[in-house]
């Protein structure tokens, strides 16, 4: 199995952007399939910033100075992703602003997946190589293991902390 960096977050996002799709497409009175799609997003977006934040933004950092910038962007717009998390995770799919709060989460996140895969990943590819984004990927997969699920989980609130103070 390909554990390539790159591919393993692309296959993420595919899975992030199927339940931004199933939310779109439930019908503004399907309350419970909402709410359920909903969790199941804070999911998917809590492990997956994780990863990022924690492995590949701090690698390619380090290893591609060019990048900087954009993995600066790009912990910023986590962050906005993570507050937007943290409310709707303390939120009832009935409250008048469920749905325009996810709405909001869906079209940031879309955006950000979008830069990632066509402004600042392929220079990733490029200057780091087959070998090294295989054992990034594989640091990412274990990284997952121990992974918050849930906004509220504390090393997911640390994350979301450290964007603040640090
Ligand atoms: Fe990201
Ligand atoms: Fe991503």
């Amino acid at each position: 199995m390909s554990t390539d960096a790159i591919v393993l977050l692309k296959d993420d996002h595919k899975e992030i952007r199927k339940v931004f799709k199933d939310f779109e497409d439930a019908g503004e009175n399907a309350k419970a399939t909402q709410g359920r799609l909903v969790d199941k997003m804070l999911e998917l977006l809590t492990v997956h910033t994780y990863i990022e934040n924690e492995v590949m933004y701090p690698r390619v950092r380090e290893l591609l100075p060019d990048v900087e910038d954009d993995v600066l962007e790009s912990y910023e717009e986590h962050h906005v992703a993570d507050v937007l998390c943290m409310e709707l995770a303390a939120m009832s799919p009935d409250d008048e602003r469920f749905v325009a709060k996810t709405t909001v989460l869906i079209e940031s996140v879309r955006h950000h997946m979008d830069e990632e895969e066509q402004e600042w990943f392929p220079q990733v590819r490029e200057g780091l190589g087959r070998k090294q984004l295989q054992e990034l990927g594989a640091q990412m997969l274990e990284a997952k293991e121990k992974a918050p699920r849930r906004p509220s989980q504390p090393s997911a609130l640390k994350k979301a902390v450290d964007a603040i103070i640090s």
